[in-house]
């Protein structure tokens, strides 16, 4: 995917423009910028992009999601084009899972989404992914640091955990490369489409960890 450059400046006047340029949560939604990248609370047409962000073959050899979650073209393509900062609100966001939209503001793409989620043993785990074009080039750091950053400094949990299957290389070496430290963890990790992998576990954790305005994690129990 080629970074086409957007005009900087979006007037503030209108809905989009508010949406592009707020880096404060409130109770609607988190939003802080990293690197690269604005993550934010998506509306209802970023979270489609997002999902066609990790619909593709390669991404979902890993993510192995139900059938009906995954995005075929030629949707795929065309919701990789949704313009940020539009659409309405998202209305229906999975109750166990925090999730923002990585946005790249230069190219103006939504470029993948990171989450905090309950994981196999109910506590808190960060994943993610990146659209085809965002692969390859390190952005996995930045997007695994965006996880970090929501679970300790949005969501208040002193602990964060990952899996990544073994031979997924790029997630383990980005988690790493995040701060994220290989520790023991069970076997196996089972996908959203029952198949089961033997597992490479990560955790991360501070000391003083904080809640932002933003939605909070009430299913999961803050340690
Ligand atoms: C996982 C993901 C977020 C990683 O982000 P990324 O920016 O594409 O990661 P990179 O390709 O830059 O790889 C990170 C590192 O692993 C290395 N690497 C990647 N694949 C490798 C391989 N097969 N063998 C050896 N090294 C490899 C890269 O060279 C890079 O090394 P560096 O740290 O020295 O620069 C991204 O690839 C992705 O979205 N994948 C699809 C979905 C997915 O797997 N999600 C995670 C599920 S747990």
């Amino acid at each position: 995917m080629a970074f086409v450059s957007e005009a900087p400046l979006v007037s503030r006047l209108t809905r989009r423009g508010r949406l592009m340029a707020k880096r404060t949560c409130d109770r609607r939604g988190h939003a802080f910028a990293l690197g690269r990248f604005l993550f934010r609370t998506p509306t209802a047409w970023e979270y489609a992009a997002a999902v066609a962000c990790g619909s593709d073959p390669d991404a979902q050899r890993w993510l192995g999601w139900l059938p009906g979650s995954v995005v075929a073209e030629p949707m795929r393509t065309e919701a990789l084009r949704v313009t940020p900062g539009t659409g309405p609100e998202w209305t229906k966001p999975d109750p166990q899972s925090v999730d923002v939209v990585a946005i790249d503001l230069t190219a103006g793409r939504c470029a993948g989404l990171v989450s905090v989620h309950a994981g196999e043993d109910g506590g808190p785990e960060t994943g993610g992914y990146l659209a085809p074009g965002y692969r390859g080039h390190g952005f996995g750091r930045e997007l695994f640091a965006a996880g970090l950053v929501l679970a300790h400094e949005h969501l208040g949990l002193s602990r964060v955990r990952a899996g990544a299957e073994v031979g997924n290389v790029a997630s383990g070496r980005s988690l790493e490369a995040a701060g994220l430290r290989r520790v023991a963890g069970p076997p196996h990790y089972t996908l959203p489409n029952g198949r089961a992998g033997a597992a490479w576990w990560y955790q991360h954790d501070v000391a003083w960890p904080r809640q932002c305005g933003g939605p909070q994690a009430q299913w999961l129990s803050v340690s």
